[in-house]
């Protein structure tokens, strides 16, 4: 049996015979991730072309509570505010999103929903939010099913089932479930690794890449042209997507290894080349575009001579847009902050960086703490 049809299977035990009185809440705090090896290109339904590697990140994340009560008007009943407001275009996908999952979870057609949410993040930051957005509500859901029908009730059941879902939302949500370093695709490196659904990687205690840091140096705060929806898309087709899939095969592979021995100049390679492959795959789509502008450009190549020069563990990778992730080891912190306010500060827009890193994954939480 293929998860969906164990799912849709459950789905048959989902739906509330008798309708309860007042309102019930859930929430959930959940990370947006940065990814070392890319998903880039898709298929089937949010299945991922290659496999990827991501790891979650502590302060960028989003908050999500969900206020529902019982309802037996036809339809997904939903309303939504974002950062304390109505935002019709979020509301649209959120209820899109809702519809598309029902068959998995039938007691969306007996709620009503009031869904709250906010970014730790500025919104016009041009951090993608898709990742820890669409995690925080997907875990929201699995709650809603845990609390009223007594399902998910151990931990690998409940995330593997949020992960699931998040997937559906947006495909790198899939990773943000879990915290640390987590996997999303098939890849015959790891065993149980699967394109339904993230699972964790994790490493030794003691390995260094544990705590590893990232600083967001956000070259930009404006919505970027082309979303990353769009840019998956142009994968169809793309005359360099089935070497692109074998890269990333291999990419992953060797980034496994480097972390497991902990070898940085090896990390570096593989996290560099995946960054600028992401945007050659841009620049060489038709029509071809690019997200980078003259300042990422010019914070790369500060990164590269810092390292030269410093001889520390100093890297970057890029996300589909243009702000760059400065990522070191958390030994190297003091040195690496001086190196961004002299060096790296007068590249960002209103010289705005995100002191990020490596965090624990999601949180339940019960009110938003704005
Ligand atoms: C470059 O997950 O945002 O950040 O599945 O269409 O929502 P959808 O795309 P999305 O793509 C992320 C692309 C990426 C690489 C990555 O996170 O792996």
């Amino acid at each position: 049996m293929t998860i969906e049809e164990k799912y849709i299977n459950d789905a048959s035990k989902l739906k509330l015979l008798n309708e309860f009185s007042g309102s019930k809440r859930c929430g959930w705090q959940s990370p947006s991730n940065i990814a070392l090896v890319k998903y880039w290109g898709k298929k089937g339904l949010q299945e991922p072309q290659n496999a990827s590697l991501s790891f979650s990140l502590k302060n960028s994340f989003t908050e999500t509570t969900i206020d529902y009560s019982s309802d037996d008007s036809p339809g997904i009943n939903l309303t939504f505010l974002f950062e304390g407001k109505d935002n019709p275009a979020f509301e649209k996908r959120i209820g899109d999103y809702l519809n598309s999952i029902a068959s998995y979870l039938p007691f969306l057609h007996q709620l009503k929903l009031n869904i709250q949410s906010h970014n730790s993040f500025p919104h016009s930051s041009g951090i993608a939010s898709s990742a820890s957005a669409m995690s925080a509500l997907a875990l929201c859901l699995a709650d809603i099913e845990k609390e009223l029908f007594g399902t998910l009730k151990n931990d690998d059941e409940f995330f593997e089932k949020a992960s699931f879902l998040a997937r559906l939302g947006s495909g790198s949500a899939a990773r943000s479930v879990y915290g640390g370093f987590v996997l999303w695709g098939q890849t015959g490196s790891i065993e149980g690794s699967t394109n339904k659904f993230g699972t964790r990687f994790n490493l030794k205690e003691k390995n260094s890449f544990n705590q590893i840091q990232d600083a967001i140096l956000i070259t930009s705060k404006s919505k970027k042209a082309i979303s990353s929806s769009q840019g998956h898309g142009m994968m169809n087709g793309h005359p360099y997507a089935e070497s692109r899939y074998a890269q990333a095969k291999t990419n992953l592979k060797d980034l496994i290894q480097s972390l497991v021995v902990e070898n940085q100049q090896k990390f570096i390679d593989i996290i560099e080349n995946e960054a600028l492959s992401l945007h050659s795959l841009m620049f060489s789509s038709r029509p071809g575009y690019n997200l980078l502008n003259e300042n990422t450009w010019k914070i790369i190549t500060k990164i590269r001579e810092y390292r030269e020069k410093s001889g520390l563990m100093v890297t970057f990778t890029l996300d589909a847009g243009p702000n760059v992730h400065l990522l070191h080891l958390l030994k190297d912190k003091n040195e690496v902050e001086n190196f961004i306010k002299t060096e790296l500060m007068k590249y960002c827009e209103d010289r705005y960086w995100i002191n990020d890193g490596i965090g624990e994954g999601p949180k339940k939480i019960s009110v938003l703490s704005w």
